[in-house]
């Protein structure tokens, strides 16, 4: 059976952008797939924040892994700094990643423009996201499109490995979810609802109030036309919300135009709201049945245990490869 893993940093807000670019792609894709999932929390650290709050925060992203469909009987579920060969097989990649690439990843490029004192962790944050894949012969890694680069990182590095200490990794693909790769501020449709946006308004939290989501939506940024047409140059802010409706009930594109044909925005926008709402609905209760439940703890200690046996071995081949005592 192939591998799928992935991660997402425990930030403490999870938006809707991270479920449907990541965390639903993932439970769609569990029964075909042996896989991992796992809390970032070493990458939560390449930036500077005084409120981390780690513990609380991984603990409430596990409980929001579970309430998303994550099925603890499907997946390794675990923290990732609770298995340090992700730090020690880093180091052996970082000494076949080179500083150019490296300087050439668009998160660095931005994220070192908004703090000119940037840590070096945040400069190599992509390798340790390299050794997260290489570690466990993972085959695919389902994330957003803005990630894309980062596991196109982590093929150049195995490839480069494997060439040169001969076959050792596996060759990882991204894989991004058909309708909703990139889901987008509902206030500016032109850039990426993120966790970081000053205007909370265009950003959906999973664990927002409902009423405050139904608000988002019937106030997102539109245009002055009346179709529900995708075309995210000219009506982005309509495209992104058929992109939404799209993902969340498994639709094409093209499914949701000719449903609305006849609609007008309010019409549409309602329908969309309905949709988040009862979707988010239905994850907050989970969510709230999960948070304070021992089923968290258990998960981890079992999801230490296997992966720790995983990435022992690998970590282990890889010294040998390159020659250690
Ligand atoms: P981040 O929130 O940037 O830490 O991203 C966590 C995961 O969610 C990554 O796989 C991202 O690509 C994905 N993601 C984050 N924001 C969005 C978005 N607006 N649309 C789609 N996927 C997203
Ligand atoms: N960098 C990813 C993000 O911020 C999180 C991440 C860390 C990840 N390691 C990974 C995602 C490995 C997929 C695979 O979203």
């Amino acid at each position: 059976m192939k591998r799928m893993l992935t991660g997402l940093q425990p930030t403490g807000v999870i938006t809707l952008g991270n479920y449907i670019g990541a965390i639903k792609e993932m439970a769609k894709r569990q029964d075909e797939y042996e896989s991992f999932i796992f809390v970032a929390d070493l990458h939560a650290i390449t930036v500077p924040n005084m409120d981390l709050n780690l513990k609380e925060k991984t603990r409430s992203l596990i409980a929001l892994y579970l309430a998303c469909g994550i099925d603890p009987n499907k997946n390794t579920i675990f923290v990732q700094s609770e298995n340090e060969y992700h730090t020690n097989l880093s180091w052996f990649l970082e000494c076949n990643s080179y500083f150019g690439e490296l300087s050439r990843m668009h998160q660095f490029k931005e994220k070192s423009k908004k703090n000119e004192n940037f840590t070096a962790g945040l400069f190599t944050y992509p390798v340790l996201m390299a050794a997260d894949i290489l570690l466990y012969d993972t085959d695919v890694v389902p994330v957003g499109i803005d990630q894309k680069q980062h596991v196109e990182l982590a093929r150049d590095i195995a490839i480069r490995f494997n060439n040169k200490y001969g076959e050792t990794f596996v060759v990882p693909e991204p894989v991004m979810s058909g309708a909703g790769a990139k889901i987008m501020d509902l206030i500016d449709p032109t850039k990426k609802m993120s966790k970081s946006s000053e205007n909370q308004n265009g950003v959906i939290r999973l664990l927002d109030d409902l009423d405050v989501i139904r608000k988002k939506i019937m106030r997102a940024t539109t245009d002055s036309e009346m179709n529900i047409k995708y075309d995210p140059e000219n009506k982005p802010g309509i495209s992104n919300l058929i992109t939404i409706y799209a993902s969340i009930l498994n639709k094409t594109v093209e499914e949701v135009e000719k449903e609305f044909i006849d609609s007008n925005y309010g019409t549409f926008k309602k329908a969309v709201a309905d949709t988040v709402v009862q979707e988010v609905s239905r994850i907050q209760d989970k969510y709230n049945e999960y948070i304070n439940s021992d089923l968290i703890d258990k998960i981890l200690e079992e999801g230490k245990k296997k992966s720790r046996i995983f990435a022992k071995a690998k970590y282990e081949a890889v010294k040998n490869k390159v020659g250690f005592y």
